[in-house]
């Protein structure tokens, strides 16, 4: 079992398979993936290597992975991905998050493959709105994705918005009338300060307090999680098929429910989103060094910050979150 010293426990597994997204997403890639210098000779995790490390995780106790990017469905092994995940003793439950680019045509194959969990990001339901924010006018398409999606038999099948003032901020109506008969949870999230965004973010940055109060007053309730679960509050209304979830890193409880690791595409350990710096794990991601490479997890783990430091506009190393898949 995975423990740090504040004795939460981690049974949830966020891997990021490519930081290459092809989107342009105002809060997190405006001007376009370009790659790290850094960056420029090592290519991201293989296959074997990804197997070493979902293995070591389900020896530790893990029991969900959630394949992440940049923008994960770049990689054209990801139904290999999806499905040695789902094989892995242990790992009971295998999540995509994706921006939806040519969902309908490739979520079938993720589904064969084993996928129980899809979150899409939906910034806007607006086909204009979203085209200003993503760079891409495929709000349709993705719909329509998502609505094949929901013929797959999915576990879940979720959408982000990440909620920004100048943007989608006082759009909640046009959220509940698509969630009124749609089985479906939509996650508002508050927007967070990377080290590529402030400006953005002082200018967008909004609390999801004001529409918490809203919802409880409008005869929403709160929903129980499960170990599992994401750090959304949800809420559902009998009125309603969808359910509405509330992502406030802000809020000042926050990091004490953290039950999440982080791999980043090229193998480093991130203890949290918003960390200084990466634990490099790929030296023992050969398969003969499984028993290391879950001894460092298991010893790294105790590392782990009690909470992020975001309200003193502290972000780590983190520049945008297609480093890490948020
Ligand atoms: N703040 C909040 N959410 C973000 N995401 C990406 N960057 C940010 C940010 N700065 C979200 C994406 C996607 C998820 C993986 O992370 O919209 O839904
Ligand atoms: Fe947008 Fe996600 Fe791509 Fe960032 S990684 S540009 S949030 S789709």
């Amino acid at each position: 079992m995975l423990q740090d010293q504040q004795g939460r426990e981690f049974h949830y597994l966020r891997l990021s398979i490519t930081d290459v997204c092809n989107f342009k997403c105002n809060y997190c890639l405006p001007n376009g993936y370009e790659k790290p210098k850094a960056q420029a000779e090592t290519c991201a995790l293989q296959l074997s290597e990804i197997q070493s490390i979902v293995q070591a995780f389900a020896q530790l106790g893990t029991k969900k992975v959630r394949i992440t990017g940049g923008e994960p469905s770049i990689r054209k092994d990801l139904p290999d991905i999806i499905s040695l995940c789902k094989n892995t003793p242990g790992i009971e439950s295998v999540a995509v998050t994706t921006n939806g680019y040519n969902l309908k045509q490739r979520v079938s194959d993720w589904v064969d493959a084993g996928l129980d969990r899809l979150n899409v990001s939906i910034d806007s339901f607006d086909p204009k709105m979203f085209a200003a924010i993503t760079g891409h006018d495929r709000l349709d398409e993705i719909l329509n994705g998502i609505s094949y999606a929901q013929t797959l038999g999915l576990k879940s099948i979720k959408i982000n918005t990440v909620l920004m003032r100048q943007f989608n901020y006082n759009d909640l109506q046009a959220y509940l009338d698509w969630l009124k008969n749609k089985p479906v949870t939509l996650r508002l999230i508050e927007l967070m300060q990377t080290g590529d965004n402030f400006e953005f973010f002082k200018d967008n940055h909004v609390s999801g307090l004001p529409i918490k109060k809203h919802l409880l007053q409008t005869g929403w309730t709160r929903v129980l999680r499960s170990q599992t679960a994401g750090p959304a509050q949800e809420f559902q209304h009998s009125e309603f098929k969808g359910r509405i979830g509330l992502i406030m890193p802000y809020d000042n409880d926050f990091c004490s429910s953290c039950n999440r690791l982080r791999i980043s595409s090229h193998g480093n350990l991130h203890l949290c989103l918003f960390g200084e710096h990466g634990i490099p794990l790929r030296q023992w991601c050969e398969p003969e060094n499984i028993e290391t490479l879950v001894d460092k997890i298991r010893c790294y783990v105790t590392q782990k910050e009690a909470s992020h430091l975001l309200h003193d506009g502290f972000t780590g190393s983190t520049k945008h979150l297609s480093m890490l898949g948020g």
